[in-house]
């Protein structure tokens, strides 16, 4: 059976090798989430049930590769028997299917001047995390680390740098957090925003301090409302990495568990958060910690301006408690999971097995 890996495919579509992409599951999970450039045929009734003609209505290009995809790598494997019956010559299965394609990642490079300190978008292009890797001189911060922690330590290594401090914008909920692993394997120290959440020793942020390496200017500006211990970063003073607290579209959620008080707190102390954000430079640059939308290979980094945001987001321009009733109306569902995410988060534990189970299902950190 000729299959691919997640991380073989992920590099062809990096390289922007031409390559056809079969989604067969159902529909309904073809929503929540895809591979970008892949065509989608709702055959899993029908290749299940063995029909031969499940996939007939599909018109491939047979100079290129296919690799089929399903929810697991099991009937992805069944469409693959059927193409190459039909004397496609390069059919491959995707090994562990959508859930394993869960830790597939592209990046990109924020387009800043030369003397600044570059910045990397590091996307997971299924879940839609973004973290961050900040390289200067000899050395790199890392936020927000969602990736398996070699990944940062090659790309690291790639720009001649040694990663020196890793940061959490906060306690996640809709990922398990790489930071404190990443923080062990590369040496460097762990620094999160103040809180009594987790059981393990870190570097405690607080309002206002430089939480970078000394060639470094990234300050923190503490924002709660999506968790109350929520703080974004403010690098030489027009770079801000907003966490979930502020996106390109939409505003961060009060978190989940809160009960009914605590939501109401929260979303005051969002919306406070929020118009401490907006006070600064108009022009200053965006980038989120999350994307609802698969993350394309096309090595253009999601980010925008607080002036673009402003003018996009009605809510913004609302009054406190217009803003408040809003933002309480329209709390979404828990991502998958959240409650033993968050559990584990706080522990420091990353569980070897079962990750991909852990974290599967579409990003729901945003409010809209
Ligand atoms: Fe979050």
């Amino acid at each position: 059976m000729n299959t691919i890996s997640v991380e073989q495919l992920r590099t062809w579509l990096d390289e922007g090798r031409p390559v056809s992409i079969v989604d067969v599951r159902p529909l309904a999970q073809r929503q929540e989430w895809a591979i970008p450039g892949s065509l989608h045929l709702d055959a899993y009734e029908a290749l299940n049930a063995h029909d031969a003609q499940a996939l007939a209505s599909l018109d491939l290009d047979g100079s290129r590769p296919v690799v089929t995809v399903c929810a697991a790598g099991k009937t992805s494997q069944i469409a693959a028997e059927q193409l190459r019956a039909r004397g496609l010559p390069q059919v491959f299965s995707l090994e562990g299917g959508m859930q394993a394609w869960s830790l597939a990642w592209n990046s990109a490079t924020i387009p800043l001047p030369d003397y600044s300190p570059q910045v990397i978008q590091m996307r997971r292009t299924g879940k839609g995390c973004l973290s961050y890797m900040i390289g200067m001189g000899a050395e790199a911060v890392v936020i927000d680390a969602s990736l398996d922690p070699q990944i940062y330590l090659d790309s690291a290594a790639r720009h001649g740098w040694q990663i020196t401090r890793v940061l959490d914008t906060h306690i996640h909920a809709d990922h398990l957090s790489r930071s404190r692993e990443l923080a062990r394997q590369s040496g460097a120290m762990l620094l999160l925003p103040a809180q009594q959440r987790v059981s393990f020793p870190f570097t405690a942020i607080h309002d206002g301090e430089m939480c970078g390496i000394p060639s470094l200017r990234l300050m923190a500006l503490h924002t709660p409302g999506h968790t109350m211990e929520s703080t974004c970063y403010l690098l030489d003073g027009h770079i801000l990495f907003t966490g979930d607290t502020l996106f390109p579209a939409s505003i961060g959620r009060p978190d989940l568990e809160a009960n009914k008080t605590e939501a109401l707190l929260r979303a005051h102390a969002l919306y406070q958060s929020l118009h401490r954000l907006l006070a600064l430079p108009a022009d200053t640059l965006v980038l989120p910690g999350h994307t609802s939308a698969p993350v394309p290979f096309d090595g253009v980094p999601l980010m925008t301006t607080l002036s673009e945001i402003d003018e996009r987001i009605d809510l913004l321009h609302a009054k406190r408690a217009d803003f408040v009733d809003t933002v309480l109306a329209r709390l979404p569902a828990p991502p998958f999971n959240a409650a033993r995410i968050v559990q584990l988060n706080e522990q420091g534990v990353l569980p070897e097995q079962a990750l991909t189970e852990l974290e599967a299902g579409a990003n729901r950190c945003a409010i809209f």
